[in-house]
């Protein structure tokens, strides 16, 4: 196996460990901003994540959404989001999971996505395919947005300015529906294994997609930006889909912006 996915997985397994643990007690919420919310569970999968990648490989670059990483100059760096759907851990919704990618040299090569409650397991490495629990997975032949599932999210920091709303609108009433389950890298991993057709999002961190776009791409789908243009880690909006319906979800984010315009 990949050297560097089987430290990922290992990393993802014992975080999404601790995230059991933390999810049978009392959650203890602090917030970093008006809805963005951080708990103990947070932080230590945080912990467990970056100690592991610093022993493996200590020259590398380690982004992490709570702090704990730092550059190098290492052309390698993981990003790592040690509870992805923090929001849905602190209701009792299980619907979160451990995300953690490496780059190198800003490209994803590497990529895993533990969703601990569900035990399901997605795994990529670059032009080696993607992976369900060791089963190769495969974006959607859905060809039509009109018979489409598709996704989004909204943000926790200056959501009044978010422009996603007509997005949301317009894509509902041109699909089978609009999901937003809260946690941005299982609604790339469920494009990657073809329960979601597409998926949006604005203002997303590298630690959200790093490990999603990839699988979105090695299962054979599209990552680019809502324009059709190249989406950088870390970028201002992203757009995945099964390749089949990405112009068709270009011509609607287009119309959305329009519609959104004074
Ligand atoms: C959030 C989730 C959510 C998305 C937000 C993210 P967090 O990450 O991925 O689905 O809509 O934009 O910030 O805060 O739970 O790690
Ligand atoms: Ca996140
Ligand atoms: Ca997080």
């Amino acid at each position: 196996m990949n050297p560097f996915l089987e430290v990922a997985i290992d990393a993802a397994r014992e975080a999404g460990g601790i995230l059991l643990e933390e999810f049978d007690r009392p959650v203890k919420i602090s917030y970093k901003g008006e809805v963005d919310i951080v708990t103990q569970a947070d932080r230590r999968s945080e912990q467990a994540i970056v100690k592991r990648l610093r022993t493996h490989f200590p020259k590398h670059a380690i982004v992490a959404e709570e702090g704990g990483g730092a550059e190098t100059d290492s052309l390698f760096r993981w990003h790592v989001d040690p509870l992805d759907g923090t929001t849905n851990f602190a209701h009792g919704y299980p619907c979160f999971a451990v995300s953690i990618g490496l780059s190198e040299d800003n490209e994803p090569i590497a990529g895993a996505v533990f969703n601990p409650v569900s035990g399901e397991l997605f795994t990529a490495a670059r032009g080696e395919g993607a992976y369900l629990n060791e089963q190769r997975i495969r974006v959607s032949l859905v060809d039509k947005l009109a018979n489409s599932l598709v996704a989004t999210g909204f943000p926790t920091h200056q959501r009044k300015r978010s422009a996603n709303m007509n997005y949301y609108w317009e894509f509902t009433l041109r699909s089978h529906g609009v999901r937003r389950d809260g946690s941005a890298a299982l609604d790339l991993c469920s494009v990657a294994c073809g329960r979601f057709d597409a998926f949006w999002e604005f203002s997303l961190n590298s630690w959200d997609t790093a490990a999603g776009v990839l699988l979105v791409r090695e299962a054979g789908g599209i990552v680019t930006d809502l324009g059709g243009g190249p989406y950088h880690l870390g970028g201002p909006h992203l757009l995945a889909s099964n390749g089949l319906i990405h112009d068709e979800m270009k011509e609607v984010a287009a119309i959305a912006e329009r519609a959104g315009k004074p």
